[in-house]
């Protein structure tokens, strides 16, 4: 055809040219010749600016530059550079226009041709849309930013040397609905590589192996045959697999006759080019996320005289997934999804990622007891679904259509109906044939319109083997109700493209009504699954244990992915060679949503954030709880396997100190049951205690793919002995403990975590309580002294000091008394009245410094990891020890973190072991941090961070629970600050 103009291509019913179809082999054809590398680049500043002449061979390229291919051009020293926005687009306009200002790229390489009938070339992935030319011929276009497009170059070869030239716009049409809430960059991002087939050849296969306990595995495959010329008859196509004990072969049909009578009969009987073996009754052992059993096939092509024209290596997994009344079965069990959602994110290549680096990223969700991605909001890098067969995660994957800015209006029309079927089939075709892949998503936040039925109807026919889901349907149900999961039964329309209940952030309350009336009023088969919950933007995931409270007690709740799994902060440097992470608006891009896209589990670099451990524990697949009569009862809480693997040692600790440990031996406990034992352990007689500990720790027995042996997959602590106020040691009588509590001074305030409220971009003014705070005047508190008053009490000294802390309006009065004791230890008692004004509080308590040189801190009481009043649960009483410079967390917007609740005692020690330490009456609230609640607070990024030259250490009487509200549920009520009077009490002493 001839060669369209760049203005013609963005029209959004232009979704390809001469693009290949989507197959799901197209990753397991070896590759001829690997493309990726540096390349000759141009970046101008629009299509209209292209020079002419640019596909000639002897174009002068002395203004060109080198690029990595693949990786974006926005990370790699252009002056195009990211641009973050979350619903906006990054520029006005009305669909399908595309701003005259759209940096295009110009992509040049060469290669030699490879041996072979059949040459073509896989564009992995680029954004936003790809033309291509081949020795200055044109070849072809695609567009959607995350799937490959695939071309056959043969027509275009030469012997010997050759060009290939690619023009890559950073905007199109296609821009519409690409609106995910992630940053936009442009170029290719994914690799480029040729591969080669026979002329007569194996086009697909598509494999669906289905699993009953009953009749064991069912394999059926069909080998799609493409040829250039009509194959004569005699063609077969052979599958064999060593390890399955098969070797089938089965006819390739024979093409119709071209013309007369004939022609008109075979037009009823051919079934097109395919090749289709069913294999029933095989004795497999089933795939699933526990055990993700796969065995190797090969499926080969022979012509006529049963010589070899073509063979392809596959992998299957033997598994069949199903809803049924109300719950995601897996292979006829019910599976709890412990899911998150998934970005293709790099913080220095933007968005390309090795296979290395994903399996990395996979392994540490298996670390974590995560069993499931949602590949958010796109089909993500292929190699994540060949990864998720290989370590056991499902997968449910999403087609690369969101159209947030216009959520209702964009997709009602029928301007992109094309170019999102086009988006979802090829999805369903690329990956159908993967074991991971339990569901198809047809895409985020884009309303519901008739598009979305005939995708799902088109899916429904080519892969009745799984699940479809769609929130947007969920999310035009829930209004006008004004919740996200309305007790009333879905339309047919919305039960068509959702066979899962799937809110985004419904709270638990809701969920929970939602699941009690549907099980009591069967109006609604399906199960809820939420696409998003438990918002992890900073310092978050305050609440969780409710969500997991409730799917573990009402069978239609089947558990949700997290938002979400990284925070995609982008690595910068400053002059001074510190490293920090930027987000919206760093790069000039206007308009940007701030950090609303540091939303991980696992910051930039993968490591976790402390709502990862939290998760961890929820998700444990053992649980091991006390039964009457000290009997235990072992709870297996997977789906399919039983508890052989694991070695479950417990530990007793007096005061936090080793004082007994053990092997428990396990019974064997079949998936989803519990038995209960006897395991008497004899609690020490060691008198007076403040707590008596034993802690079980299930390990694995031996290593996995992901993880070595010991591993640690959950523990379970019980508390023998807790005494009401905990013991003190004698004070040191070396050391001037009345300058110390002269520098105590209460406080109110904490750096806001990203749910107080953001504190970056547009959101600053309206998001969670932080407005509020500054209203209240809580970030700039006046402690004003109003009285000192000093006594002696029975030959104690006393000191009273009352102090009023002003805000802008209102004032709160605090009242400190500290009592010299005879050993030398002070006990503080403090009186503290909230105005009712201040409905909602930061903390309450104390603060004061120390030298640096008590750099060390051990505390008995909730650990090793940070806690809140609503992220505790994975917390288990005992003595740690840490650096307060290990205190730290960094959050890639520095925020308020490293509080431990519910501590007994806590130390600050220098190297020599002496410092002090505050003992709770019964417990406090405790945070011992270099960076200061004001550096923490003004700081927007890690730049801005410098550890201070004391010790910042407070001592709460309580704090605010941490809550999702930067999207999602706040604080519960009962974990928030409210006005009136408190009293508590500690005591501080010198070791
Ligand atoms: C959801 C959306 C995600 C992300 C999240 C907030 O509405 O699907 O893409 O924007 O909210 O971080
Ligand atoms: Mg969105």
């Amino acid at each position: 055809m001839t060669e369209p103009s760049i203005d013609q291509l963005l029209d959004p019913e232009v979704t390809s040219i001469n693009r290949l179809p989507m197959t799901g082999i197209g990753p397991l054809r070896p590759t001829a010749v690997d493309l990726d590398g540096a390349w000759d680049f141009l970046l101008v500043p629009s299509p209209a600016d292209v020079p002419t002449g640019w596909l000639e061979s002897d174009h002068d390229r002395s203004g060109w530059r080198k690029i990595q291919v693949p990786g974006v051009w926005t990370r790699q020293g252009t002056d195009d550079l990211p641009h973050y926005t979350n619903i906006m687009m990054p520029w006005p306009g009305r669909p399908p226009q595309v701003p005259a200002a759209n940096p295009t790229g110009l992509y040049r390489t060469t290669f030699e041709r490879p041996a072979g009938d059949r040459i073509l070339i896989e564009v992995g992935g680029f954004e936003s849309m790809l033309v291509l030319w081949c020795n200055g011929e044109y070849v072809g276009m695609g567009k959607d930013s995350r799937l490959a497009s695939a071309f056959d170059l043969t027509p275009h070869l030469v012997d010997g040397t050759n060009e290939l030239a690619a023009l890559v716009t950073r905007w199109c049409d296609a821009t519409w609905i690409e609106d995910q809430d992630h940053w936009y960059h442009a170029g290719i991002h994914r690799s480029v590589r040729l591969v080669t087939t026979p002329a007569a050849r194996i086009e697909d296969v598509v494999i669906a192996a289905d699993y009953d306990s009953e009749t064991g595995g069912h394999l059926d495959v069909q080998a799609i045959i493409a040829t250039d010329h009509r194959l004569e008859s005699g063609w077969s196509v052979r599958i064999d697999s060593a390890e399955l004990t098969i070797d089938m072969t089965a006819p390739v049909p024979v093409e119709p006759h071209p013309t007369g009578i004939e022609a008109q009969v075979d037009a009823y009987d051919f079934q097109g080019l395919a090749a289709h073996i069913v294999r029933p009754q095989l004795t497999v052992e089933p795939w699933s996320s526990e055990s993700p059993r796969l065995y190797e096939l090969h499926v080969s092509l022979l012509d006529a005289h049963g010589n070899l024209v073509d063979r392809i290596e596959h992998r299957v997994g033997f598994r069949a997934v199903e809803i049924s009344d109300r719950q995601l079965l897996v292979n006829g069990a019910p599976v709890m999804i412990a899911g998150v959602n998934r970005h293709d994110h790099h913080p220095d290549t933007g968005k390309t990622l090795s296979r290395d680096e994903i399996r990395a990223e996979l392994v540490s969700m298996k670390q974590h007891n995560i069993n499931a991605v949602r590949t958010a909001h796109y089909p993500n890098d292929p190699m994540l679904v060949e990864l998720c067969d290989e370590l056991g995660l499902y997968v449910v994957a999403e087609a690369n259509v969101e159209a947030h800015a216009l959520h209702d209006s964009l997709l009602a029309s029928p301007l992109f109906d094309q170019a999102v079927l086009d988006r979802v089939r090829r999805m369903v075709l690329r990956d159908r044939s993967h074991p991971c892949v339990i569901g198809w998503s047809l895409g985020n936040e884009s309303g519901h319109g008739p598009v979305h039925d005939a995708a799902a109807a088109w899916i429904r026919s080519i892969d009745p083997t799984r699940f479809v889901q769609y929130e947007g349907a969920d999310n035009v149900r829930g209004r006008p109700h004004g919740t996200k999961t309305p007790t009333i039964p879905p339309t047919a329309s919305q039960r068509l493209v959702s066979d899962v209940v799937c809110p985004m952030y419904a709270s638990v309350e809701e969920i929970v009504t939602w699941a009690r009336w549907a099980e009591a009023e069967n109006l609604d088969d399906r199960p809820l699954i939420l696409c998003e919950y438990t918002h992890a933007m900073g310092n978050s995931n305050g609440g969780l244990v409710d969500y997991w409270e409730a799917f573990r007690s009402l069978r239609a709740l089947g558990g949700g992915f997290v938002w979400d799994w990284k925070d995609q902060g982008l690595r910068e440097t400053t002059d001074d060679g510190v490293e920090w992470f930027a987000y919206g608006g760093h790069y000039g891009d206007e308009p940007n949503d701030g950090n609303f896209c540091i939303n991980g589990l696992v910051d930039p670099d993968g490591h976790p954030h402390p709502g990862l451990i939290e998760l961890k524990w929820l998700a444990r697949p053992v649980a091991i709880v006390a039964a009457d009569n000290g009997r235990l009862t072992i709870e297996n809480r997977r789906s399919h396997t039983d508890l052989s693997d694991l070695v479950v040692r417990y530990e007793v600790e007096v005061d936090g100190r080793p004082s007994g440990d053990g092997r428990l031996e396990l019974p064997t406990v079949a998936p989803g049951e519990t038995v209960t034992i006897d395991h008497p352990i004899a609690v020490p007689a060691i008198e007076p205690a403040d707590a008596i500990t034993v802690t079980y720790f299930a390990e694995l027995a031996t290593g996995t793919d992901w993880a070595e042996a010991r591993h640690c997959v959950g523990h379970d602590q019980f508390v023998f002995v807790e005494s009401g106020e905990p013991t003190r040691p004698p004070s040191r009588s070396d050391v001037d403990l009345g300058a110390l509590v002269e520098s105590i001074t209460p406080t109110l305030w904490r750096p806001p975590t990203d749910n107080d409220g953001v504190g970056q971009g547009w959101m600053h003014e309206v998001s969670g309580i932080r407005p509020q705070w500054v209203a209240w005047g809580l970030d700039r508190i006046a402690v004003e002294l109003t009285d000192v008053s000093e006594r002696a009490e029975g030959g104690n000294r006393t000191v009273e000091r009352s102090s009023r802390l002003v805000g802008e309006f209102d004032a709160a009065s605090h009242l400190l008394r500290a009592t010299f004791g005879a050993d030398g230890s002070v006990r503080i008692v403090e009186e503290l009245e909230i105005p009712d004004a201040w409905t909602d509080l930061p903390r309450i308590g104390s603060t004061f410094t120390v030298d640096t040189s008590l750099g060390g801190v051990r505390w008995f009481g909730l650990g090793p990891d940070e806690t809140y009043p609503d992220r505790r649960s994975a917390a288990r009483i005992g003595l740690w020890s840490d650096s307060v410079r290990d205190q730290y967390h960094r959050f890639v917007v520095p925020q308020e973190h490293g509080a431990h609740v519910d501590t007994r005692w806590f130390e600050l020690l220098d190297a020599e072991g002496h410092g002090i330490r505050v003992t709770g009456e019964p417990t406090v609230i405790f945070s011992a941090r270099q960076h200061s609640d004001s550096v923490l607070t003004a700081a927007t990024t890690l730049a801005e961070l410098t550890p201070d030259d004391r010790i910042e250490v407070h001592v709460d009487f309580a704090v605010r629970g941490l809550g999702t509200a930067a999207c999602g549920p706040d604080t519960a009520e009962e974990f928030r600050i409210g006005p009136g009077r408190y009293r508590w009490a500690w005591w501080l002493s010198a070791v």
